[in-house]
């Protein structure tokens, strides 16, 4: 098979109208905050446990199609012995892997953040690839602020997410690009929008420098929101707002975009889902590939107790399911109680 042939048939497996993405890709340091807040001590057994937990949720597959797992995971087994990677194909989810080695002060541009890892991506995507990965996943993140992210912010981290869309295709890695620029501050959703159009235009003439094939990469954006600090806004003005600056700034060669919760509480992640869905206005597939969003209810139910592991996979059942009616822009609040 060819390369293009097998980035082709990874996309084909992933985006079909219906699934989204779990992201379960946390850092060691972000799985110890998410797990200290339900009391449990991150070992490496209770995220083996917690995870294979999850990917054994029966049905899962029917709303999700991808999966992000973080490095270790990739190398982790399930009480029968098989590779986690596996547990997930086995449901028709495709397994993926974050490759970015996380972030630091971008120098000299006080206030912006870039990347790290792009030294031997290729060795490792190799290596990943012989464990089962598809897909790659690699975050840029932007903080706004009345000076940030500045012109250099916008151009060196679009730079990082093209440099490493380009290495991970030219291996038949699928890469999912992801900017994203965060809620935190007391920004206005005109600033949010702004913000967000900058960094996709950006994004998007680096992937073309690059050579990225647009049709072969998967865009992990954030929804177009006031700051965490403000009062929220209406879903069908996230929705406007969100569908108007992707309009402006990503191509209609992109298969799907797949948002992140970057802090948005489940409902509120699949209600702004819903909406962004029912104004009929996008060229490419608008789903999920939420964290924290499809994880809170689970983590919550499970509390670290192995005995709660079936309530966690129905907790996390549920959300995949409404955001699959989501995107369908067929869920409504009365399903939450049901
Ligand atoms: P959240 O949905 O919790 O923002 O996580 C998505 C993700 O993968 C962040 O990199």
């Amino acid at each position: 098979m060819s390369v293009n042939d097998e980035l082709q048939s990874t996309i084909d497996d992933m985006v079909d109208g219906r699934r989204g993405i779990l992201a379960a890709d946390e850092s060691s340091g972000t799985i110890a905050k998410r797990f200290d807040a339900i009391g449990v001590e991150s070992t490496e057994e209770n995220r083996r446990f917690y995870r294979s937990t999850l990917l054994s949720t029966e049905g899962l597959g029917e709303f999700v199609s991808g999966v992000i797992l973080f490095e270790e995971t990739l190398g982790q087994v399930n009480e029968k012995g098989t590779p986690l990677p596996q547990v997930a194909a086995a449901q028709k989810i495709v397994p993926g892997i974050k490759v970015d080695k996380g972030k630091g002060p971008l120098a000299g541009s006080p206030g912006d953040m870039i990347t790290y890892g792009l030294d031997g991506l290729a060795e490792r995507l190799a290596g990943y690839k012989a464990q089962g990965a598809r897909f790659a996943k690699w975050r840029e993140v932007y903080p706004v602020s009345a000076h940030n992210p500045t012109r250099l912010g916008l151009t060196a981290n679009a730079e990082m997410l093209a440099r490493y869309a380009a290495v991970c295709q030219s291996v038949g890695v699928v890469p999912i690009v992801e900017p994203e620029v965060l809620m935190d501050g007391d920004h206005s959703i005109e600033r949010d929008a702004e913000v967000n159009e900058q960094v996709w235009h950006e994004v998007f003439r680096a992937l073309h420098r690059h050579g990225v094939v647009l049709e072969l990469m998967i865009l992990k954006p954030s929804m177009v929101t006031p700051g965490k600090d403000c009062a929220k806004a209406p879903p069908e003005q996230v929705a406007e707002y969100t569908v108007r600056s992707l309009r402006r700034a990503v191509p209609a060669a992109v298969p799907s975009i797949n948002f992140l919760s970057g802090g948005q509480g489940p409902e509120e992640a699949t209600v702004n889902l819903n909406a962004l869905n029912q104004l009929w206005q996008a060229p490419w597939q608008l789903s999920f590939s939420y964290g924290r969003a499809l994880q809170e209810p689970a983590l919550k139910a499970w509390q670290g107790k192995p005995e709660n592991g079936s309530a966690a996979q129905q907790a996390l059942l549920k959300r995949a399911r409404l955001n699959h009616l989501a995107m369908l822009g067929e869920y409504r609040d009365g399903l939450e109680r049901e």
